[in-house]
């Protein structure tokens, strides 16, 4: 037994770090309300410096990698660590904290007296003259507060109702939703099963801004690998679509087969017994990253983690249950293709369809001819975890548009007519009480059903200030000729320069605009605070994109 004064129980931050040497070791306490933890201060993974990580909800995160521990237990619980902390036991005697090295946490912790809440220094305790124990200065390991990115990224005090300009513009911020969201635990949509129908056949796609192929292969499976050559990290594939037997990388000519197997390396053995490959050069290990697979449906998904629940759990029943009142079991067909860039951050259009208030407001076309009015009937779905989203409406008649609900909306012009009033028709084919559902599907996908014509969004970013939206625009087999002629038609509500979807652009640039310039800028999502985040019946409502950031956050760690 050797208990070590190691700190004054004052000096540690409620859910904060305290970093201690004792006897030469760094040591990490924590606090957690009147609870003290004491775990060694080195993280498992690389030489950094636990106190200068961030603790919340009873984890550490390490300032450099944002591996993160359990404060109580040690335990790593999620990538790039994989080896726990060790614990040691605390005893806390009047404001005293000591320590026993040689001993792990003890299961019940140390519980404080009623003490003092002042706030500690900068986090690395520098031992006071008379300790007991043999304190002494921690080596400046790590210091370089520019790693910690969970102080650098505070979100405003006021929580959920107010998001940060910092979550659009900031590289650093795009290039960690890479690795914890695109490349992390989610179903990104790549494609319908009809674009690949046949053996060899395929399509380029993207996971995030990840360049993937996805290729039929001769057992008829669907395969989503990586474009990009096990070689020099060529981009091999360069049509959008087509069939081929195998690919060929045009820069050395390697081949893979439809799995993605590198089949083929030009020299390998060199010429004249000179170059070449190492002899021990397994073709097995350099084959192209194959991302994990599944399909709904006639959709597929692909997903950079082999360990994803299914689908349907990953949907939810609510969101699962209108993904399948738009794919109701007839198998989808292609109509064809919108491709174009917009200048804002992607996240943004996914608010913009969580954002059912701006609806009847921007939208002259939507209100005059009664799409959505406020006062329609409608629901803005959220998910249990917020990352899915609903928006659903029925028709009205125009007649229905109050004098009341028009005096708010600007964008209602009375009188105004269709050149083609087939343009507006609604043929009524699916088991759903709504008109139009926008289904939001995290990360990358929006599925559009308006009246009769559907599409598929898929959102490609390409940095935080621009992403690229392709639209695959679909029907159904059994669609008779004039059903095909009516969804074409109806699909110029839509896409680049649709009757809607043209506002809705300029509004992601504007936005976009606005937060580049202002240093520190926040901006408002307070609508609706009777429901904190989530589902709301109102259009005029803002709890699904809190719901939403709600998510973000939790996988951002921010
Ligand atoms: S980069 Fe593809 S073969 Fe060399
Ligand atoms: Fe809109």
């Amino acid at each position: 037994m050797a208990w070590q004064r190691v700190a004054s129980f004052s000096e540690i931050d409620v859910d904060g770090v305290l970093g201690v040497d004792v006897n030469g070791s760094p040591v990490a306490l924590y606090r957690l309300s009147n609870e003290v933890f004491a775990t060694s201060g080195i993280c498992t993974h690389a030489l950094a410096l636990l106190s200068e990580g961030f603790v919340e909800d009873g984890r550490i995160e390490c300032p450099l990698h944002q591996g993160q521990f359990d404060v109580r237990s040690g335990k790593a619980l999620c990538a790039p660590v994989t080896e726990d902390l060790r614990t040691y036991a605390v005893k806390l005697e009047g404001n005293d904290v000591f320590i026993d090295m040689e001993r792990p946490a003890a299961s019940a912790p140390a519980v404080a007296n009623a003490a003092p809440n002042r706030k500690a220094g900068d986090g690395v305790r520098v031992a006071e003259e008379g300790d007991q124990g043999g304190s002494g200065k921690i080596a400046a390991m790590n210091v370089d507060s520019e790693l910690s990115l969970t102080k650098r990224y505070v979100w405003p005090a006021e929580g959920l109702t107010r998001i940060p300009d910092w979550v659009y513009t900031d590289q650093t911020i795009y290039e960690r939703e890479i690795e914890r969201i695109f490349h992390g635990r989610t179903w990104n949509y790549v494609a319908l099963e009809c674009e690949v129908p046949k053996v060899g056949d395929f399509i380029r796609s993207n996971v995030g801004p990840t360049p993937v192929v996805v290729v039929r292969a001769d057992d008829g499976s669907i395969n989503v690998v990586e474009n990009r050559c096990s070689h020099r990290a060529a981009e091999f594939c360069r049509e959008l679509s087509g069939n081929v037997k195998e690919f060929v990388c045009p820069y050395h000519q390697w081949s893979y087969d439809l799995q993605g197997n590198l089949a083929g390396v030009p020299f390998r053995r060199g010429v004249n017994g000179k170059g070449g490959m190492p002899a021990d050069f397994n073709n097995a290990q350099h084959g192209l990253r194959r991302l994990n697979v599944t399909t709904h449906r006639g959709v597929v998904f692909a997903s950079y983690l082999d360990d994803m629940e299914s689908f349907q759990d990953y949907l939810g029943p609510e969101v699962l249950n209108e993904f399948e009142a738009t794919f109701d079991g007839r198998k989808p067909r292609l109509l064809g293709y919108y491709r174009h860039t917009l200048p804002g951050n992607w996240k943004l259009y996914h608010e913009n369809l969580k954002d059912p208030y701006h609806a009847t407001l921007l939208h002259t076309f939507l209100v005059t001819f009664g799409l959505l009015v406020a006062g329609n009937r409608s629901l803005m779905l959220a998910d249990a975890t917020g990352r899915h989203g609903v928006m659903a409406s029925a028709k009205s008649e125009r007649k229905s548009v109050s004098s009341d609900a028009k005096k708010e909306m600007r964008a209602y012009r009375d009188g105004m007519t269709l050149a083609e009033p087939r343009f507006m028709d609604f043929v009524e084919e699916f088991d759903s009480p709504w008109s139009v559902t926008m289904a939001t599907i995290w990360p990358n996908l929006i599925i559009q059903r308006e009246m009769n014509t559907l599409g598929l969004r898929q959102i490609i970013p390409t940095g935080p200030h621009e992403f690229i939206m392709k639209w695959t625009m679909f029907g159904f087999e059994g669609d008779d000729e004039e059903m095909t002629r009516h969804r074409l038609r109806q699909g110029n509500l839509m896409g680049p320069a649709g009757f809607l979807g043209l506002e809705d652009n300029e509004a992601i640039k504007f936005v976009q605009d606005g937060m580049q310039h202002v240093p520190g800028g926040q901006h408002l999502v307070k609508l609706d605070p009777a429901v904190a985040a989530g589902t709301s019946d109102s259009l005029i409502s803002e709890a699904s994109i809190r719901a939403m950031y709600r998510h973000w956050r939790a996988e951002m760690g921010l």
